[in-house]
């Protein structure tokens, strides 16, 4: 696949340094206005400009990953370049609506809600499309498979998949973060607290998605009465441990939706 990039930000080059490594017999293309900070994505084969049209018609997919606000400017300068193309939109609160009234309907849209982990394989990408854009979607499912998970849902959903799976790279950062914290207060080093918190982490997650069961049957295995595990959730949870993620979580859905 051609897959032409614009936006070469923080996801931008997340996804086109994640489709180098992860996904095979693709030509990518990423453009900013500046490109001095991502001349190294050279190095993996990825073709860097500051052009956004440069071989734009031959894309097989293009894909948005600018601000909002800088949506209609991009369109303004690639919408005469182009006929009948895939749009994947990975533009927070700009929904498939307002991307086809943009686009005046002449190209299919589809709507990606990835995280930076698609650099590492990793990204939860959401994914919604119309009925009528199915089969092109397909395409699109497959190569953010190759860089994580991509389940598709509705589009109604998709300021909380924003929330749950983009914002929610930082909070789980967050949850680490205070875990080493904790780390070196009962003795380790920063760096040991680090690597102990995150690879737990990574642990947890790998045991529920191998497992496909509900957390609390994990925890279960992991409480001994009396013991020192269910004394610490315990008091984390009278402390608002539950109660204050979700509130957050609530109050960037809030925050998305203006
Ligand atoms: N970061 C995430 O984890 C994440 C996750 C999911 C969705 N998103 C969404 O993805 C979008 C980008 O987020 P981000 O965090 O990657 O932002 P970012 O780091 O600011 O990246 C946006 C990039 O767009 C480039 N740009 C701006 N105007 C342009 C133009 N006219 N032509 C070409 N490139 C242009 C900017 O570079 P220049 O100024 O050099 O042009 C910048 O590198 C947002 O809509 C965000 O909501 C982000």
């Amino acid at each position: 696949m051609k897959v032409h990039i614009i936006g070469g930000g923080n996801l931008g080059v997340s996804i086109a340094l994640g489709l180098s490594k992860f996904s095979k017999n693709n030509q990518i293309t990423v453009t900013r206005r500046n490109t001095s900070s991502i001349m190294h994505l050279e190095q993996s084969g990825i073709i860097v400009s500051t052009d956004n049209t440069l071989q734009i018609q031959e894309a097989d997919l293009i894909i948005l990953t600018v601000k909002p606000y800088q949506v209609d400017t991009v369109l303004t300068e690639i919408l005469p370049k182009i006929t009948n193309k895939t749009i994947a939109s990975a533009v927070s609160g700009v929904d498939i609506a307002a991307l086809q009234d943009k686009t005046n309907g002449a190209h299919t849209i589809i709507r990606i809600m990835p995280n930076i982990a698609a650099q590492f394989g990793e990204s939860a990408t959401c994914i919604s499309f119309q009925d009528k854009d199915k089969s092109t979607a397909e395409n699109v499912i497959a190569l953010f498979q190759d860089l994580g998970t991509a389940p598709v849902i509705d589009e109604k959903l998709m300021d909380a998949a924003t929330v749950l799976a983009a914002s929610g790279t930082a909070f789980a950062l967050r949850y680490i973060r205070a875990s080493m914290q904790a780390g070196i207060e009962i003795g380790f080093d920063w760096k040991t607290a680090l690597a102990i918190s995150a690879q737990t982490v990574k642990g947890a997650a790998e045991m529920l998605m191998e497992e496909q069961v509900h957390p609390e049957q994990l925890i279960d295995r992991v409480t001994t009465p009396q013991g020192c595990t269910i004394a610490g959730l315990n008091d984390m949870e009278m402390h608002g441990f539950s109660s204050s993620l979700i509130r957050g979580i609530k109050t960037s859905l809030k925050q998305i939706k203006g």
